[in-house]
């Protein structure tokens, strides 16, 4: 290649299906600083700058992990413009281990005017301009997470229809500004009273992700340049009712199945309050049942962190065993990515 040719860009469309490559998955390391500072107060860390830099320096520098596993992180602005201990900004930590850096762009969740407890996302105002900045700063694809209660009262149509409008919206401009939108609508199982069933869950989920799509349509949305994160189908985590793995994995693709366009490249599911072992069992389950039309993997959050972060703790000197911890989690979940996790790798290690 001549000095003056330039590099082929990849396409959004392409980093949309880099983010769900065979056995990759994403990280969700964007926990607001309010979310960051509930999950420090379990191991009685203060929340600072530094600590926050600390703690996301030990996940991002598990390079096997991060090369092998993970296709992507979501990042709050902070982190995305952050830099390690030693200087190295952490996007050029990302560049040499392939990953790709996305960045969560909505600005929360509020309580929704006339309705019971609902809420609806906002971060709309300025977001075009805000765009080209991520872009710039070397950002490929963002989320924005609307939140959908159950209760007696809830969800209402218009709380639906308002999360997807605001939904489509953001996933038009990300296009615009040539990142790839993760359109997530979260269905709560841990809300209040959390107590709903499993059957319920799929009613709502399915209603949620048929307005989404909806709403997708009418703005325009390329839907081969977009992600969805969605939550699997299970009981409230307050609900008695226990299904099995292969249950959760039916009853989620029998809802995704009726509602989501096989135009979509990838599905990266949010773990939403499910346990370690939970997550990982129920997505390797949905990938055992395929042929599907989408790639199938995780977006986790707290199910990749909890374990490292409780051995970290806050303390250097844990580092390498935190690390160690989550380079098995972020393997479990590429296996179930695969179909081919088994609860023996878990009971092994
Ligand atoms: P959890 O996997 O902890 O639900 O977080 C994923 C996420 O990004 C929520 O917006």
């Amino acid at each position: 290649m001549s000095p003056n040719e330039e590099l082929p860009v990849p396409s959004p469309n392409d980093v949309a299906r880099k983010l769900v490559a065979p056995g990759m998955g994403i990280l969700a390391a964007d926990e607001s600083e309010g979310t960051i500072a509930k999950r420090f107060a379990v191991i009685g860390l203060p929340v600072t700058f530094e600590t926050r830099r600390d703690y996301r320096e030990m996940l991002f520098r598990s390079t096997e992990a991060m090369r092998q596993y993970i296709s992507g992180v979501i990042l709050t602005e902070e982190t995305l413009k952050q830099s390690a201990a030693d200087g190295t900004p952490f996007v050029a930590l990302f560049a040499e281990t392939d990953v790709i850096p996305g960045i969560k762009v909505d600005r929360g969740a509020f309580a929704m005017p006339g309705t019971k407890g609902e809420k609806i996302t906002e971060g709309l105002d300025g977001l075009r301009h805000r765009l080209e900045e991520y872009a710039r700063l070397g950002a490929k694809f963002a989320k924005w997470r609307g939140v959908i209660a159950v209760s007696d009262y809830a969800p209402s149509r218009n709380g639906i229809r308002a999360n997807a409008h605001v939904l489509a919206r953001y996933a038009a401009l990300c296009q615009e500004a040539g990142i790839v939108p993760v359109v997530e609508p979260e269905v709560l199982a841990d809300g209040e009273p959390g107590d709903h069933s499993m059957q319920r869950c799929a009613e709502v989920t399915g209603e949620t992700l048929a307005t989404v799509f909806e709403e997708l349509r009418l703005a325009g949305v390329d839907l081969g340049g977009m992600l969805l994160k969605p939550n699997m189908v299970t009981p409230g985590v307050r609900s008695a009712e226990r299904p099995s793995d292969s249950e959760i994995a039916a009853a989620t693709l029998n809802v995704l199945k009726a509602q989501v366009p096989a135009s979509v490249p990838g599905i990266a599911f949010l773990s939403g309050g499910q346990s370690d072992a939970a997550a990982t069992a129920n997505l390797s389950a949905m990938n055992r049942m395929g042929p599907l039309p989408w790639a199938l993997t995780f977006s986790y959050g707290r199910a990749l962190q909890n374990a490292a972060m409780l051995l970290w703790g806050g303390d250097l000197a844990n580092v390498p065993q935190a690390q160690v911890a989550f380079a098995h989690r972020a393997k479990m979940n590429s296996l179930a990515a695969l179909g081919k996790w088994q609860p023996e790798l878990d009971r092994a290690a």
